[in-house]
């Protein structure tokens, strides 16, 4: 382990074997809150949020003070940044105070810039690109039902409705680097940006994974072992709303749709969840439902996603454990 700022602003930004080491070091985390303390001090990391958050602000938050650290979170409302300040001049200043930058926005031109001027590590905590903590916290939760981490390559995972949104590009990187099958499904006007197809393909290969991108429900779910769904209407479409309550019925994880998956298939949602139009209550609240255990590993998996960037910075591999 040489000294290296690692970042973490899209899901391939680490590879096979560097996901299977933090997803470890989740489960050491999920067995033990208090595994490690790397930001013991306290060191602060700046988690910063230009949209809104349940999930991701309590996790980081509640995960960076039991790390040991200083959680100093900032609403795009009560920052500079929110009235213009370049990211680049951000970057600057908080890098100087900072152990680590968090951050939630649009674009993810801004936390590739974030990342660029910084010089500590910095996360993706969602962009409208990409969303890899959610993926790192899906797959975790994966590996606690499924026979651990070195069971998650070959399994089969669905992903149905808005195919083009964060979570769809995340599964198909995230998936292919953990040497999934991924399936997303979408309808027309909806499928993920062909390069992002090509990317996940190209990591597919060289993993033993692969990627299936369809319009059609039925075939993305057969025997699946997880089924994934999220939001028609993400975080900055609220405009859209009425055009986007049309397109995604077909796309709707119902009990059929269910019962074409494996017989123990998972389902999972990073949520928030709009019960009734992506998903209906009887699966999301039903006995193949684990989003609560995968809401909890957000916690688990971002603690082990910043000791590992740590660990990279300090050149210090004893904080990853065997
Ligand atoms: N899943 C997720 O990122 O939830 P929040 O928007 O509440 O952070
Ligand atoms: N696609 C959703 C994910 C929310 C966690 C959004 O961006 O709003």
């Amino acid at each position: 382990m040489t000294h290296e700022l690692r970042h973490m602003l899209r899901d391939d930004d680490i590879n096979h074997e560097e996901q299977k080491q933090i997803l470890k070091l989740g489960m050491k985390f999920r067995e033990n809150r208090f595994y490690a303390r790397p930001f013991e001090g306290p060191q602060a990391v700046a988690v910063l949020f230009d949209k809104p958050s349940t999930r991701t602000r309590s996790s980081f938050s509640i995960g960076v003070a039991e790390l040991g650290g200083y959680p100093l979170v900032i609403d795009k409302s009560s920052s500079q940044l929110g009235r213009g300040e370049p990211v680049e001049d951000t970057a600057r200043v908080l890098t100087r105070m900072a152990y680590g930058i968090v951050w939630r926005t649009f674009g993810q031109d801004r936390v590739e810039t974030m990342a660029k001027y910084a010089n500590c590590p910095v996360i993706n905590a969602l962009t409208d690109q990409f969303h890899p903590c959610q993926i790192l916290a899906d797959f975790l939760t994966m590996a606690q039902f499924r026979g651990g981490v070195d069971a998650l390559a070959g399994q089969t995972i669905a992903y149905l409705g808005d195919a083009a949104n964060n979570m769809s590009n995340s599964y198909l990187l995230g998936g292919a680097v953990a040497g999934m099958h991924v399936r997303v499904a979408g309808p027309e006007g909806y499928l993920p940006d062909p390069q992002i197809v090509a990317d996940a393909k190209a990591i597919a290969e060289k993993t033993g994974g692969s990627i299936t991108v369809t319009t059609d429900p039925q075939a993305a779910v057969a025997d699946a072992d997880c089924v994934f769904t999220d939001t028609w209407v993400s975080m900055g479409e609220e405009a859209e709303y009425a055009i986007r309550s049309k397109p995604f019925w077909d796309y709707q994880v119902n009990p059929e749709l269910m019962k074409l998956a494996k017989p123990d298939a998972l389902f999972q949602h990073c949520l928030p969840a709009y019960r009734g139009k992506e998903v209906t209550a009887s699966v999301i609240d039903g006995p193949q439902s684990v989003v609560w255990d995968e809401a909890e590993n957000r916690l688990h998996a971002q603690k082990a996603l910043m000791t590992w960037l740590i660990a990279w910075q300090r050149e210090d591999p004893s904080l990853l454990g065997d």
